[in-house]
């Protein structure tokens, strides 16, 4: 074969990678971010991928279209410096998740300031963060998509939960805020709501946790709701129903079913 034949082919490639949509994705060396990346891969995206174990972010990366960048996004200037370098070498970008988060349970059953503050500076703040450095991008492009992986719980107050409820309830918050003020710049935001997903976050339950569901199994669901543009992604449709209810409830109707079933 000769050699004009191999341009053509290294066009072609340029060409079809240039057309690749791509995401970055962070909270992804581990439970839902991994397997959202690897669904994104699948589906022939280019992905990046953040959290602060790097050795996990390099395995993940072995496989074709993920590419690493840690990051810990309770540090602004930090999370900002890593989106230029995404920016720079992916050009565009269509679409971020984020999906960092964590949950100290043990130390929830108290009020335990130091583990609040915590929550709140990764949970919440750490996603300002993100769509901080991300905002004047987008804006500018007045096109894309951002999702906000949050929580159910942050809908109403739950026993034994004074940290992480509370931020996932400033999130839900702040996302349906910022929806109206990137909605004017055509940019969509999107409010991702999962049920008990079986992770390293859930593994410390020791409580049984209805409608567990699979790392995989939320990964479609975010995929095919983000592809829909639905604003809230809300999973299993068990829980999408019980929160429905909650949500509408009376506090005195919420507060008598809560105190005499839920015993975590
Ligand atoms: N599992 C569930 O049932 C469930 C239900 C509702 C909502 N969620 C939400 O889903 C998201 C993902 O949780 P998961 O269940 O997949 O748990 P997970 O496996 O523990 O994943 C949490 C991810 O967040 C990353 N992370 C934590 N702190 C970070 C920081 N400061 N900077 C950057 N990344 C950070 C972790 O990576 P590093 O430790 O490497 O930084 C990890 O990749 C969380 O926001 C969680 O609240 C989970």
């Amino acid at each position: 074969m000769n050699a004009s034949f191999y341009s053509w082919i290294l066009i072609y490639k340029q060409i079809m990678k240039e057309n690749q949509k791509k995401v970055w994705i962070t909270g992804a060396s581990s439970g839902i971010g991994k397997a959202l990346a690897l669904k994104f891969s699948d589906e022939g995206w280019q992905v990046a991928v953040s959290a602060r174990r790097v050795e996990l972010l390099n395995e993940l990366s072995k496989k074709e279209n993920i590419f690493s960048y840690p990051l810990d996004v309770s540090k602004l200037e930090q999370t900002k410096e890593i989106f230029e370098k995404i920016k720079k070498d992916f050009k565009e970008i269509d679409l971020c998740v984020f999906s960092s988060g964590i949950y100290e349970r043990n130390l929830e059953k108290e009020i335990n300031v130091e583990s609040i503050k915590k929550t709140f500076e990764i949970n919440y703040l750490g996603t300002v963060n993100c769509i901080k450095a991300v905002e004047d991008y987008f804006k500018n492009k007045r096109s894309g998509q951002l999702a906000i992986v949050s929580s159910p719980v942050g809908y109403r107050g739950l026993p034994k939960s004074t940290g992480y409820s509370p931020s996932k309830a400033a999130l839900n918050n702040f996302t349906q805020g910022v929806y109206f003020d990137f909605k004017k710049f055509n940019v969509k935001i999107s409010l991702i709501s999962p049920g008990f997903i079986k992770t390293q976050l859930t593994d410390k339950n020791e409580f049984p946790m209805p409608f567990l569901r699979s790392a995989e199994y939320a990964a479609n669901k975010i995929f095919d709701g983000l592809k829909k543009n639905k604003f809230e992604i809300i999973f299993p449709p068990q829980i999408a129903f019980m929160y429905w209810v909650f949500r509408i409830l009376p506090n005195k109707v919420y507060n008598f079913l809560i105190a005499k079933f839920v015993n975590r």
